[in-house]
């Protein structure tokens, strides 16, 4: 005979007139293997199937089921419900929009982050459909790998206080992203470019240095460690722009 676990839930769906936030307490029996996903799906089979919450991969890949759990955020899928209390909270991420009880709009953030970061190689070169693949240093490619990792599921973002207060802050998943691409030989942007996207306080000078995205990031991607990459090219730059000529 498994826990008995309590589970307070969120429940707020914009989208039905009248509706007013409140917790619900759901009450299962825990078993072996158990995650936050698993109990929250069979919450929604057994006893509520009104329940709203977004998963895909149940496997810690596409991101989709962060929450705020006790208060973190974290992935449904990949919190198991024994290293958690036998009551505990589940609440939406913040900065994201409400769709409805824990599921948020990442989607919208994620992809107007895409075009605002211009995420995609600038090249010049002409793409040759006869020619052969041009290899890659290991070296390079893992470097690159790395930053690559993030599986966009906002964690990092909801826990930023700078992200709370500013709606265009883009968070540490940003500047990792400029920073995949700034490793990137094959993206001619120089400096002075990423410079316009990334160099305000939007961008990497926005941050204030708390470092909860670096303890929550599910992918334990080395946030800080690229934050500070990216902030010295940046001041760099700045320092170019401001005294054309300065010898760094
Ligand atoms: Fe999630 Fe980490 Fe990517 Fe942030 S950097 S969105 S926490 S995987
Ligand atoms: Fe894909 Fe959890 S369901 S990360």
């Amino acid at each position: 005979m498994g826990r008995q676990i309590t589970i307070s839930c969120f429940r707020f769906n914009p989208n039905i007139p009248g509706d007013k936030p409140r917790m619900q307490d759901y009450k299962l029996e825990e078993y072996e293997g158990m995650t936050l996903f698993i109990a929250l799906n069979d919450i929604r089979e057994k006893l509520d199937p009104t329940l709203v919450f977004d998963f895909v991969c149940r496997a810690a890949i596409c991101g989709s089921c962060a929450m705020l759990i006790n208060g973190r955020p974290r992935l449904a899928c990949k919190t198991m419900t024994r290293n958690l209390p036998s009551h505990f909270t589940v609440m939406p991420l913040p900065v994201f929009k409400l769709i409805g009880d824990l599921s948020v709009d990442t989607g919208k953030w994620f992809r107007d982050l895409q075009m605002r970061t211009e995420a995609w190689i600038h090249t010049t070169k002409k793409f040759d459909f006869n020619a052969l693949e041009v290899r890659m240093d290991n070296k390079i490619a893992e470097e690159i790998y790395e930053p690559e990792r993030c599986v966009e599921c906002g964690c990092c973002v909801a826990c930023c206080i700078t992200a709370n207060i500013r709606d265009d802050f883009m968070g540490a998943t940003g500047i990792n992203r400029v920073c995949r691409f700034i490793i990137d030989p094959r993206d001619e942007r120089a400096d002075a470019e990423y410079f316009e996207v990334v160099g305000d306080e939007g961008g990497t000078f926005g941050c204030v240095g708390l470092m909860a995205c670096d303890d929550m990031c599910p992918m334990e991607l080395p946030l800080q460690e690229n934050l500070a990459f990216v902030r010295r090219k940046m001041a760099g730059a700045g320092l170019k722009l401001t005294f054309p000529g300065i010898k760094l």
